[in-house]
Protein backbone atom coordinates (compact mmCIF):
# COMPACT_ATOMS: atom_id res chain seq x y z
CA UNK A 1 0.00 0.00 0.00
CA UNK A 2 2.82 2.30 1.34
CA UNK A 3 4.54 1.33 -2.25
CA UNK A 4 1.77 2.46 -4.55
CA UNK A 5 1.13 5.76 -2.43
CA UNK A 6 4.78 6.49 -2.99
CA UNK A 7 4.33 5.69 -6.68
CA UNK A 8 1.33 7.71 -7.19
CA UNK A 9 3.13 10.49 -5.07
CA UNK A 10 6.09 10.31 -7.81
CA UNK A 11 3.66 10.31 -10.84
CA UNK A 12 2.04 13.34 -9.40
CA UNK A 13 5.14 14.98 -8.86
CA UNK A 14 6.41 14.22 -12.06
CA UNK A 15 3.32 15.77 -14.12
CA UNK A 16 3.46 18.96 -11.36
CA UNK A 17 6.95 19.23 -12.66
CA UNK A 18 6.15 19.15 -16.36
CA UNK A 19 3.48 21.42 -16.16
CA UNK A 20 5.86 23.61 -14.41
CA UNK A 21 8.46 23.29 -17.33
CA UNK A 22 5.94 23.57 -19.83
CA UNK A 23 4.58 26.75 -18.14
CA UNK A 24 8.06 27.79 -18.27
CA UNK A 25 8.55 27.52 -21.66
CA UNK A 26 5.35 29.48 -22.75
CA UNK A 27 2.89 26.88 -23.18
CA UNK A 28 -0.76 28.55 -22.02
CA UNK A 29 -2.73 26.11 -23.42
CA UNK A 30 -3.47 22.19 -22.57
CA UNK A 31 -5.56 19.72 -24.17
CA UNK A 32 -7.29 17.57 -21.67
CA UNK A 33 -9.76 14.94 -22.01
CA UNK A 34 -13.07 15.18 -21.26
CA UNK A 35 -13.07 12.79 -17.96
CA UNK A 36 -10.00 14.89 -16.68
CA UNK A 37 -11.79 18.21 -17.09
CA UNK A 38 -14.74 16.95 -15.25
CA UNK A 39 -12.70 15.67 -12.47
CA UNK A 40 -11.08 18.88 -12.19
CA UNK A 41 -14.00 21.23 -12.11
CA UNK A 42 -15.43 18.94 -9.92
CA UNK A 43 -12.47 19.38 -8.02
CA UNK A 44 -12.78 23.29 -8.33
CA UNK A 45 -16.51 23.04 -6.42
CA UNK A 46 -17.69 23.63 -3.93
CA UNK A 47 -17.35 20.37 -1.68
CA UNK A 48 -13.95 19.76 -2.80
CA UNK A 49 -14.92 15.93 -3.00
CA UNK A 50 -12.58 14.90 -5.98
CA UNK A 51 -10.08 17.20 -4.63
CA UNK A 52 -10.70 15.02 -0.80
CA UNK A 53 -10.43 11.68 -2.93
CA UNK A 54 -7.29 12.82 -4.50
CA UNK A 55 -5.58 13.82 -1.42
CA UNK A 56 -6.29 10.12 0.33
CA UNK A 57 -4.03 9.09 -1.99
CA UNK A 58 -1.04 11.59 -2.05
CA UNK A 59 -0.77 14.94 0.13
CA UNK A 60 -1.63 17.72 -1.82
CA UNK A 61 1.20 19.54 -3.72
CA UNK A 62 1.63 23.68 -3.03
CA UNK A 63 -1.58 25.40 -4.05
CA UNK A 64 0.23 27.39 -6.62
CA UNK A 65 -2.52 28.64 -9.05
CA UNK A 66 -0.83 27.46 -12.85
CA UNK A 67 -2.79 30.22 -14.93
CA UNK A 68 -3.33 27.59 -17.80
CA UNK A 69 -6.55 27.57 -20.09
CA UNK A 70 -8.06 23.66 -20.18
CA UNK A 71 -9.01 23.04 -22.86
CA UNK A 72 -12.01 19.89 -23.30
CA UNK A 73 -10.09 17.96 -26.04
CA UNK A 74 -11.42 14.10 -27.07
CA UNK A 75 -7.64 13.03 -27.97
CA UNK A 76 -9.71 11.03 -31.31
CA UNK A 77 -11.25 13.50 -32.66
CA UNK A 78 -9.61 16.67 -32.20
CA UNK A 79 -7.81 15.98 -35.33
CA UNK A 80 -10.25 14.90 -37.67
CA UNK A 81 -12.37 17.65 -36.51
CA UNK A 82 -9.84 20.32 -37.18
CA UNK A 83 -9.29 19.00 -40.46
CA UNK A 84 -13.13 19.44 -41.46
CA UNK A 85 -13.17 22.82 -40.36
CA UNK A 86 -10.26 23.91 -42.04
CA UNK A 87 -11.67 22.06 -45.20
CA UNK A 88 -15.35 23.99 -44.39
CA UNK A 89 -13.43 27.44 -44.50
CA UNK A 90 -11.39 26.52 -47.25
CA UNK A 91 -11.40 28.81 -50.51
CA UNK A 92 -7.67 27.30 -51.63
CA UNK A 93 -8.94 26.49 -54.79
CA UNK A 94 -12.17 27.36 -57.25
CA UNK A 95 -14.36 24.49 -56.19
CA UNK A 96 -15.16 26.35 -53.14
CA UNK A 97 -17.13 28.81 -55.10
CA UNK A 98 -19.74 26.21 -56.51
CA UNK A 99 -20.01 24.06 -53.09
CA UNK A 100 -22.95 23.10 -51.23
CA UNK A 101 -21.19 21.68 -48.18
CA UNK A 102 -17.90 20.62 -47.63
CA UNK A 103 -17.49 16.70 -47.83
CA UNK A 104 -14.21 15.73 -45.75
CA UNK A 105 -15.05 11.96 -44.99
CA UNK A 106 -16.08 10.17 -42.09
CA UNK A 107 -15.83 7.02 -40.79
CA UNK A 108 -13.87 5.05 -38.45
CA UNK A 109 -11.24 6.93 -36.27
CA UNK A 110 -8.59 3.80 -36.67
CA UNK A 111 -10.12 1.96 -39.59
CA UNK A 112 -8.05 -0.87 -41.33
CA UNK A 113 -9.19 0.48 -44.59
CA UNK A 114 -9.83 4.13 -45.69
CA UNK A 115 -11.68 4.20 -49.68
CA UNK A 116 -10.68 7.16 -51.44
CA UNK A 117 -13.30 8.23 -54.16
CA UNK A 118 -12.65 11.09 -56.31
CA UNK A 119 -14.81 14.03 -55.32
CA UNK A 120 -18.64 14.85 -54.02
CA UNK A 121 -21.48 14.51 -56.14
CA UNK A 122 -24.86 16.09 -56.21
CA UNK A 123 -26.13 14.11 -53.27
CA UNK A 124 -22.54 14.51 -50.90
CA UNK A 125 -22.59 18.18 -51.76
CA UNK A 126 -26.19 18.42 -50.87
CA UNK A 127 -25.43 15.97 -47.39
CA UNK A 128 -21.46 16.77 -46.64
CA UNK A 129 -20.91 13.62 -46.52
CA UNK A 130 -19.11 11.18 -48.67
CA UNK A 131 -20.35 8.79 -51.08
CA UNK A 132 -24.38 8.24 -50.08
CA UNK A 133 -25.60 8.70 -53.53
CA UNK A 134 -26.05 5.68 -56.25
CA UNK A 135 -22.38 5.35 -56.22
CA UNK A 136 -21.91 5.33 -52.04
CA UNK A 137 -24.96 2.40 -51.94
CA UNK A 138 -22.93 0.23 -54.27
CA UNK A 139 -19.44 1.17 -52.15
CA UNK A 140 -22.05 -0.47 -49.20
CA UNK A 141 -22.58 -3.46 -50.80
CA UNK A 142 -18.71 -3.77 -51.78
CA UNK A 143 -17.68 -2.83 -47.74
CA UNK A 144 -20.28 -5.37 -46.72
CA UNK A 145 -19.21 -8.55 -48.76
CA UNK A 146 -15.80 -8.12 -47.32
CA UNK A 147 -17.17 -8.35 -44.04
CA UNK A 148 -17.18 -4.43 -42.73
CA UNK A 149 -19.32 -2.65 -42.08
CA UNK A 150 -19.38 1.06 -43.42
CA UNK A 151 -19.12 2.62 -39.88
CA UNK A 152 -15.71 -0.13 -39.33
CA UNK A 153 -13.89 2.25 -42.05
CA UNK A 154 -13.16 5.57 -43.39
CA UNK A 155 -14.99 6.93 -46.28
CA UNK A 156 -13.70 9.89 -48.11
CA UNK A 157 -11.86 11.84 -51.54
CA UNK A 158 -9.44 13.48 -53.28
CA UNK A 159 -11.23 16.73 -53.33
CA UNK A 160 -13.54 17.64 -50.54
CA UNK A 161 -15.62 20.04 -52.58
CA UNK A 162 -18.03 19.10 -55.34
CA UNK A 163 -16.67 19.71 -59.07
CA UNK A 164 -19.45 21.43 -61.37
CA UNK A 165 -21.49 19.00 -63.14
CA UNK A 166 -19.66 16.47 -61.70
CA UNK A 167 -16.18 17.15 -63.85
CA UNK A 168 -13.54 15.51 -63.23
CA UNK A 169 -11.15 17.85 -60.65
CA UNK A 170 -8.03 19.21 -62.38
CA UNK A 171 -4.34 18.73 -61.21
CA UNK A 172 -4.22 22.19 -59.89
CA UNK A 173 -7.47 21.07 -57.41
CA UNK A 174 -6.18 17.59 -56.52
CA UNK A 175 -2.86 19.11 -55.72
CA UNK A 176 -4.70 22.01 -53.91
CA UNK A 177 -6.96 19.63 -51.89
CA UNK A 178 -4.46 16.62 -50.87
CA UNK A 179 -2.88 17.90 -47.71
CA UNK A 180 -6.20 17.81 -46.10
CA UNK A 181 -6.48 14.19 -47.24
CA UNK A 182 -2.60 13.91 -46.59
CA UNK A 183 -3.14 15.11 -43.06
CA UNK A 184 -6.20 12.66 -42.52
CA UNK A 185 -4.11 9.38 -43.52
CA UNK A 186 -1.90 10.56 -40.86
CA UNK A 187 -4.15 10.70 -37.95
CA UNK A 188 -5.96 7.72 -39.37
CA UNK A 189 -3.36 5.61 -39.84
CA UNK A 190 -5.29 3.10 -42.22
CA UNK A 191 -3.29 0.12 -42.91
CA UNK A 192 -4.48 -0.85 -46.73
CA UNK A 193 -5.73 2.28 -48.63
CA UNK A 194 -8.20 1.89 -51.62
CA UNK A 195 -8.24 3.97 -54.28
CA UNK A 196 -11.37 4.27 -56.09
CA UNK A 197 -10.84 4.94 -59.57
CA UNK A 198 -8.44 6.63 -61.90
CA UNK A 199 -9.00 10.30 -60.50
CA UNK A 200 -7.93 9.05 -56.99
CA UNK A 201 -5.28 7.26 -58.13
CA UNK A 202 -3.81 10.00 -60.34
CA UNK A 203 -4.26 12.74 -57.29
CA UNK A 204 -2.81 10.31 -54.79
CA UNK A 205 -0.11 8.48 -56.36
CA UNK A 206 0.36 10.92 -59.60
CA UNK A 207 0.63 8.22 -62.10
CA UNK A 208 -1.76 8.46 -65.32
CA UNK A 209 -1.55 5.11 -66.13
CA UNK A 210 -5.17 3.97 -67.31
CA UNK A 211 -6.81 2.51 -64.63
CA UNK A 212 -7.51 -0.98 -66.46
CA UNK A 213 -3.92 -1.62 -66.03
CA UNK A 214 -3.41 0.08 -62.70
CA UNK A 215 -5.87 -1.89 -61.02
CA UNK A 216 -5.05 -5.12 -58.98
CA UNK A 217 -1.58 -3.75 -58.49
CA UNK A 218 -0.66 -3.34 -54.55
CA UNK A 219 1.29 0.47 -54.88
CA UNK A 220 2.50 2.20 -51.06
CA UNK A 221 1.28 5.72 -50.40
CA UNK A 222 4.02 7.26 -47.76
CA UNK A 223 4.39 3.64 -46.69
CA UNK A 224 1.00 2.50 -46.80
CA UNK A 225 -0.30 -0.26 -48.86
CA UNK A 226 -2.15 1.28 -51.37
CA UNK A 227 -4.67 -1.08 -53.90
CA UNK A 228 -6.48 0.47 -56.89
CA UNK A 229 -9.43 -0.44 -58.22
CA UNK A 230 -12.61 0.89 -60.23
CA UNK A 231 -14.93 3.44 -59.38
CA UNK A 232 -18.33 2.34 -58.04
CA UNK A 233 -19.55 4.90 -60.51
CA UNK A 234 -18.10 2.99 -63.46
CA UNK A 235 -19.73 -0.71 -62.05
CA UNK A 236 -23.22 0.90 -62.49
CA UNK A 237 -21.98 1.47 -65.70
CA UNK A 238 -20.15 -2.03 -66.58
CA UNK A 239 -21.64 -4.24 -63.94
CA UNK A 240 -19.55 -7.28 -65.35
CA UNK A 241 -16.13 -4.89 -64.22
CA UNK A 242 -17.46 -6.25 -60.45
CA UNK A 243 -15.84 -9.29 -61.01
CA UNK A 244 -12.29 -7.58 -60.80
CA UNK A 245 -13.22 -5.25 -58.05
CA UNK A 246 -13.99 -8.07 -55.96
CA UNK A 247 -10.74 -9.69 -57.16
CA UNK A 248 -8.89 -6.77 -55.51
CA UNK A 249 -11.02 -6.03 -52.70
CA UNK A 250 -10.12 -10.01 -51.82
CA UNK A 251 -6.28 -8.91 -52.17
CA UNK A 252 -6.79 -6.79 -49.61
CA UNK A 253 -8.70 -8.67 -47.01
CA UNK A 254 -5.35 -11.62 -47.91
CA UNK A 255 -3.52 -8.49 -47.20
CA UNK A 256 -4.96 -7.68 -43.88
CA UNK A 257 -5.12 -10.92 -42.95
CA UNK A 258 -9.11 -11.55 -42.93
CA UNK A 259 -11.02 -14.45 -44.37
CA UNK A 260 -13.35 -13.55 -47.67
CA UNK A 261 -16.71 -14.07 -45.68
CA UNK A 262 -18.46 -17.07 -46.37
CA UNK A 263 -21.62 -15.55 -47.69
CA UNK A 264 -19.76 -13.75 -50.40
CA UNK A 265 -17.92 -16.52 -51.57
CA UNK A 266 -21.29 -18.24 -52.38
CA UNK A 267 -22.26 -15.24 -54.01
CA UNK A 268 -18.96 -14.24 -55.58
CA UNK A 269 -16.70 -17.06 -55.73
N1 LIG B 1 -18.12 9.62 -56.18
C1 LIG B 1 -16.99 9.92 -55.53
O1 LIG B 1 -15.89 9.81 -56.06
N2 LIG B 1 -17.07 10.33 -54.29
C2 LIG B 1 -18.22 10.45 -53.63
O2 LIG B 1 -18.20 10.83 -52.47
C3 LIG B 1 -19.40 10.12 -54.33
C4 LIG B 1 -19.32 9.72 -55.61
FE1 LIG C 1 -10.27 23.73 -50.47
FE2 LIG C 1 -10.24 21.23 -51.34
FE3 LIG C 1 -12.51 22.60 -51.43
FE4 LIG C 1 -10.52 23.22 -53.08
S1 LIG C 1 -11.67 21.29 -53.03
S2 LIG C 1 -11.74 24.67 -51.87
S3 LIG C 1 -8.73 22.81 -51.82
S4 LIG C 1 -11.39 22.00 -49.60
Amino acid sequence: MADARHRLLTIVEGVDAHVRHLKEEGVRELPVAPPTLAALSEAKGDDHSAMKRASKAAPPTPETPIAFSLKPTSPTSTTLKSIADRVAACRLCGLSATRTNTVPGQGHESPEIMFVGEGPGADEDAQGLAFVGRAGKLLTQMIEAMGYQREEVWIGNIVKCRPPNNRKPTMDEMNACLPYLKEQIAFLKPKVIVCLGATAVQGLLNDMTMITKLRGQWRTFEGIDTMPTFHPAYLLRNPPAKREVWTDLKAVLEKLGRPVPESAKKRKG
